[in-house]
């Protein structure tokens, strides 16, 4: 990511926010929603980028044909060891932009605990049949952990309804209802539209492949509703790099086995039930 980050500029005083969208559950659109978002965003005047840490790079190679109104940044976070650095490039990228959004891949992974210590807003793309609401419990635990993590900044989370169909009359409710979930948390959903995969092929974003579409219209409202969440949410304080950069690991060999300290580790007392990222983040 470092190279991609070319700082010319006095930094602004105000730090950008960041949105993460992730869902462990494979192919509910987390790249489509992250991609259009961030165009969506950028259009309504935030200066806006992606931070792509999915190996599948597919919001990097959507932006590869440089048609996109915002830049996207490769930045996959393969080992703990680099959560230190990931931060605080992140935030050095945070002092460029009003608001960073970031694609997660589907795998429980360093990058998604570290995007969720430092989310504003997690979005989470969800599709309305079972098995895709089944699936899409697993990230609740987490987005649940981040919380405990954060009492005093936790983030806010928004799931939003995806490929959605006139088959299913009220995505909102099954949503709420199939997640146990105040309907006040659920964005309006986005159609399932061509725009949405032809937008991909082109290298563009539906605001411009498919102007005043449904598809564009769902977006923009998406984008209102997560700038609504960001207006509401305290932003949650810095890392400020240099401190980030300094953090030194020191993590039992389990850490990546279970990355988020769901099951005991061996061993008993505070220490070896704690998350990883609250002894990576708080053992200093
Ligand atoms: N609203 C939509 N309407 C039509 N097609 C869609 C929509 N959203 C996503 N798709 C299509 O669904 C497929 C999966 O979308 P996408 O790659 O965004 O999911 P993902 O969650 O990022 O997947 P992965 O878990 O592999 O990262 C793609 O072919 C995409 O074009
Ligand atoms: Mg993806």
């Amino acid at each position: 990511m470092n190279q991609l980050i070319k700082f010319g500029e006095r930094p602004r005083l105000r730090h950008g926010r960041v949105v993460a969208v992730g869902n462990l559950k494979g192919g509910t659109g987390k790249s489509t929603v992250s991609v259009n978002l961030a165009c969506a965003l950028a259009a309504a005047g935030k200066t806006t980028a992606i931070l792509d840490t999915d190996p599948q790079s597919t919001a990097t190679r959507w932006a590869e044909l440089e048609k996109l109104p915002v830049a996207c940044y490769p930045a996959p976070l393969a080992s703990l060891d680099a959560v230190g650095s990931w931060i605080a490039d992140s935030e050095e990228l945070r002092f460029k932009t009003d608001i960073l959004v970031i694609d997660l891949p589907s795998v429980v992974v360093p990058a998604m605990g570290a995007a969720f210590m430092i989310a504003d807003v997690i979005v989470v793309p969800v599709g309305t049949s079972l098995p895709d609401l089944d699936g899409t419990q697993r990230v609740l635990q987490y987005v649940e952990l981040a919380h405990r993590e954060r009492r005093k900044h936790p983030p806010q989370i928004v799931l939003v309804p995806t490929r959605v169909t006139d088959e299913v009359p009220d995505p909102v409710g099954t949503v709420s209802r199939h997640l146990g979930l105040s309907k006040e948390l659920i964005a309006p959903p986005l159609p399932h539209h061509l725009a949405f995969q032809e937008s991909y092929a082109w290298g563009e974003w539906v605001g411009s492949l498919a102007p005043e579409s449904p598809a564009h219209e769902r977006v923009q409202e998406l984008a209102r509703f997560v700038l609504d969440r960001l207006e509401k949410v305290e932003p949650a304080p810095l890392w400020l790099g240099g401190k980030a950069r300094r953090l030194r690991l020191d993590l039992a060999s389990d850490a990546l086995d279970d990355p988020f300290g769901e099951e005991a580790s061996e061993g008993s007392g505070e220490g070896a039930r704690r998350s990883w990222w609250r002894r990576l983040f708080f053992r200093r």
